[in-house]
């Protein structure tokens, strides 16, 4: 075995895979598309989904990708060990209704033990239980060593996730040897050791899981392969873990420059190193694909594992922002298989450096805190921080109590971590308390604030206004007089021009201002009392309960969300006017660069149904309507035939709004007053997500420009992959290309009938004459057993008493084949004792009836002298 570098590797497996026929796909983003299921792709085969249901529609039936994942389930364990990581590559192949088990498990091996040249003997497989089929097919098809393969149950060997594609698996293993093994008398293949490394997982997509839990067998079984690049890699480079690996060695060591140290010289510092490690390379990935650190979903994940890294720097004694600069290695290593990386370098670079700051924002304010304990606790001459002290920085100003602890070392001070673990545990269970009564953290608490009314919402018909604080939540405290700089909280005011986030509509982004200074109201929420509470991010100056202040409303945001929504109610009538009026809005959301909406309806929209209600609201977009909104008794709205949500509860007076005389729903969000402005409508995806009901995505304005933007980006690229100047030839130029292989496949399979037709009138010379028999044996390596077989039938047919025995070596496997005549049958030659007989000589096994059989073997050196053995039994067989 040669050491390979993670680069090579991956080019050589995309590269073997094209050559079998595969279309080699970029990875996808890491942010699933239409997929609620998941946070993060996690799998090659996770962003191929549709294709797996619905092969027609994958671009075409064979893919390889190297797909980026995400896997945050063991966060707490990376660093801790060499084995944990956040991010890999997955190496996968896939067949949508188009090859499956032979094959792809005869191309694992080939690509393991001739391309990756791994000795076969290092190699082990696991076959699902049940799945004699996939046993048989390693054992007698691919030729491996049957003490090499093991069955293993369900929890190994079946592979699903939720509902959808699923099936048994193999998996391929690799021997890493004794020394990293247990010793224990049952080690082998399934041990929870470091000896036998799981290395490629083959799923042979074979079922459908339905909500039920039935396993539907597919019409067209698939195939799905998995391998860890960077496992890969620790094979080829033989080291101990993923670590060592050259490219995450580059990213390592720029750490150990900047914090002047070497890896494996301590311990507790190595730990550090990992993580930081392990962690940029997940949050580059992350942020070129699109996510920002935020407190919600991936974004949340994203800061988390940002301020993770950032933390581990400041133990390895780093104290300035830095992850930004070592996000460049990261780029540098893997830009080759991932352009993005390179054209956002300067982007990634800046997100990471603001989180950084930010960060670095919260550890300053809580260094104030700690320099202040210590003092006080070396007035008091104690020797020691309270957990009560160590917690409260950890809970209010995010410090971490392992710099606690180290900062409190420096000045001869300990830190009290059971009381800190204690104090952490009773805030977790007050929470779950608090959750338990249904009272936690999320926008629906109910805060008292005194002598406060309900805010008035003004921002119907403006987007500013002066307004006065009657209330201030400050994140972690609670209900306070004043919120000072650099707090995170809620501001409650008398009036207020931000919508808050409801009827699926998202709350209004915007300022506040006051002396000249703004702060950035984040979202916009509204408490059952009335209260509309507006989340500051940071607070540049203070403000305090009393004070005027300057509201104003993101004008650009609050528009595209207007596009949306009145987009969202021309969507609604369209589609009653294609499916029928049983559709019902079930759900929806609006947001500013997209907007989804949920209806009942009993089956999957056809194209051209989604053309159809996509054309119907551009019309009316084209047709240019005005928009109205009345506050009507509801008797009245009612008898004007406006939609009100199945179950909603309405008040006496109700705010209906209207598009012309085309849809009229009870709406109390914001529109747009013309349905112009929205601009383009169009529809992103159709999908289901429950029984009977439907989801669309879509988008308008700017949101339709990008992604014509997208299209046309896609469209270039494949007008330059297949080298053509003028765009509007693409369809004729893939069709031609397409042909052409067709061609050039229908030409190879002609000439190898001539070659195979041709082979055998050249045996056909090599009669040997046993007796009565004609016996034919050579060796035709390069032919596969099909193609052996038709030849042995030509021999058959022209040459009376035959029989013919061949061997080959083809794509790294060993077949035999032994054919013979009635006649020669008759005379006591039987086919299948010649060929257990022979391909036990070459290390292998097989067998068959009297007339036909078939084997493998495992040593191509010794095909020769298997056939040389084929005159003397047939002699004995028709003595
Ligand atoms: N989808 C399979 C896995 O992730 C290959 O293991």
């Amino acid at each position: 075995m040669k050491s390979m570098g993670v680069n090579e590797i991956r080019e050589k497996f995309l590269s073997f895979f094209e050559s079998k026929g595969c279309l080699r796909l970029g990875s996808f983003p890491l942010i699933p598309k239409n997929d609620a299921s998941l946070l993060l792709i996690n799998s090659g085969m996770a962003p191929m989904k549709p294709w797996f249901q619905n092969p027609e529609t994958a671009p075409k039936r064979r893919v390889t990708t190297c797909q980026k994942c995400i896997r945050t389930g063991d966060i707490e364990n990376v660093g801790k060990t060499a084995r944990h990581g956040t991010f890999f590559e997955m190496l996968g192949n896939f067949s949508f209704g188009d090859y499956f088990k032979k094959e792809a498990t005869a191309w694992a091996w080939e690509f393991f033990t001739k391309v990756m040249e791994i000795p076969q003997e290092r190699l082990w497989i696991s076959v699902y239980e049940e799945d004699d089929e996939a046993r048989d097919i390693w054992v007698n098809e691919v030729g491996v060593d049957p003490t090499h393969i093991v069955k293993l149950g369900k929890e190994d060997n079946f592979w699903e996730h939720g509902t959808g594609p699923c099936g048994p698996c193999s998996e391929i293993y690799f021997d890493r040897g004794e020394e990293y093994g247990c010793g224990e008398p049952g080690c082998g293949v399934g041990c929870e050791c470091d000896r036998f490394m799981e290395v490629w997982n083959l799923v042979f997509t074979q079922f459908d899981k339905d909500e039920d839990g039935n396993y539907n067998r597919l019409p067209n079984p698939n195939i799905d392969t998995g391998m860890g690049l960077e496992r890969l890699a620790v094979v080829m480079q033989g080291v101990d873990n993923l670590f060592e690996i050259d490219t995450v060695q580059d990213v390592m060591k720029h750490i150990c420059r900047i914090a002047n140290i070497e890896y494996k010289k301590d311990d507790k510092k190595d730990v550090s190193l990992r993580v930081i490690t392990d962690h940029i390379r997940s949050t580059v990935m992350m942020v070129s694909d699109g996510v920002i650190p935020s407190n919600e979903g991936r974004g949340y994940v994203l800061r988390r594992l940002l301020r993770r890294a950032a933390r581990h720097g400041k133990l390895l004694g780093i104290n300035k922002q830095f992850l930004f600069e070592v996000a460049d290695t990261v780029i540098d290593c893997s830009k080759g298989a991932y352009q993005e990386l390179e054209e956002k370098r300067d982007y990634i670079r800046n997100i990471i450096k603001k989180e950084e700051e930010r960060f670095d924002a919260t550890i300053d304010n809580g260094l104030n805190v700690l320099n202040g304990y210590i003092e006080a606790a070396q007035k008091e001459g104690r020797k020691e921080l309270t957990g009560k002290e160590a917690f409260k920085l950890h809970d209010t100003y995010g410090f971490p109590v392992d710099l606690t602890i180290e900062m409190a070392e420096e000045k001869g001070l300990e830190v009290d971590v059971d009381g800190f673990n204690k104090a952490m545990q009773e805030q977790k269970d007050t929470a779950r308390d608090a959750r338990t009564e249904g009272s936690s953290w999320d926008g629906n608490e109910t805060f008292e604030f005194e002598n406060a009314e309900p805010t008035v919402f003004v921002g119907y018909d403006t987007l500013e206004t002066d307004a006065k604080v009657v209330g201030i939540v400050v994140e972690d405290e609670g209900v306070c007089d004043t919120i000072i700089e650099n707090q995170k909280g809620f501001i409650v005011t008398d009036k207020t021009p931000f919508y808050a986030e409801m009827g699926g509509q998202v709350g209004d982004i915007g300022t506040i201002t006051i002396n000249g200074k703004a702060a950035n109201v984040v979202n916009t929420t509204k408490t059952e009392d009335g209260y509309y509470l507006h989340e500051t991010e940071v607070q540049l100056t203070p403000i305090k309960v009393g004070d005027t202040v300057t509201m104003s409303v993101d004008k650009v945001h609050r528009t595209d969300v207007c596009r949306n929504h009145t987009a969202t109610h021309i969507l609604d009538k369209a589609l009653r006017d294609v499916l029928g009026s049983h559709v019902a809005q079930a759900g929806s959301l609006v947001e500013s660069d997209r907007l989804r909406f949920d209806f009942s309806h009993f089956e999957a929209m056809t194209t051209e149904q989604i053309k159809q209600a996509e054309a119907i609201v551009n019309e009316k977009i084209l047709e240019s309507i005005d928009v109205t909104v009345q506050e009507l008794p509801i008797e009245e709205a009612k008898k004007l035939g406006a939609i009100a949500l199945f179950g909603e509860k309405y008040g006496d007076v109700v705010r209906v709004v209207s598009v012309g005389d085309y849809s009229v729903e009870f709406c109390g969000g914001t529109h747009l007053t013309n349905t112009a402005q929205c601009g383009l409508f169009k529809i992103i995806s159709e999908s289901g997500v429950a029984a009977g009901v439907r989801r669309i995505e879509a988008v308008t304005g700017k949101g339709v420009l990008e992604y014509i933007n997208n299209s046309d980006r896609l469209i270039e690229k494949t007008a330059a992959a297949l080298k053509i100047n003028q765009i509007n030839e693409i369809d004729h130029k893939a069709e031609s290309v397409m042909a052409q292989c067709r061609e050039l496949e229908k030409a190879v399979d002609s000439f190898k009938e001539k070659m195979a037709a041709a082979k055998a009138n050249n045996i056909m010379t090599g009669i040997k004459h046993i007796g009565e028999i004609s016996l034919i044996t050579a060796q035709v390596d390069g032919m596969g057993a099909d193609e052996m077989k038709s030849m042995a039938d030509k021999i058959k047919a022209e040459v009376p008493n035959s029989v013919a025995v061949m061997g080959a070596e083809t794509d790294g496997k060993i077949t035999f084949v032994a054919m013979a005549s009635k006649e020669a049958v008759k005379l006591g030659v039987h086919c299948g004792k010649i060929i257990k007989d022979i391909t036990a000589v070459a290390g292998g096994r097989g067998g068959g009836k009297p007339d036909m059989a078939q084997g493998g073997g495992s040593d191509a050196s010794k095909i020769d002298d298997a056939l040389a053995k084929v005159d003397e039994i047939v002699a004995e067989q028709i003595k």
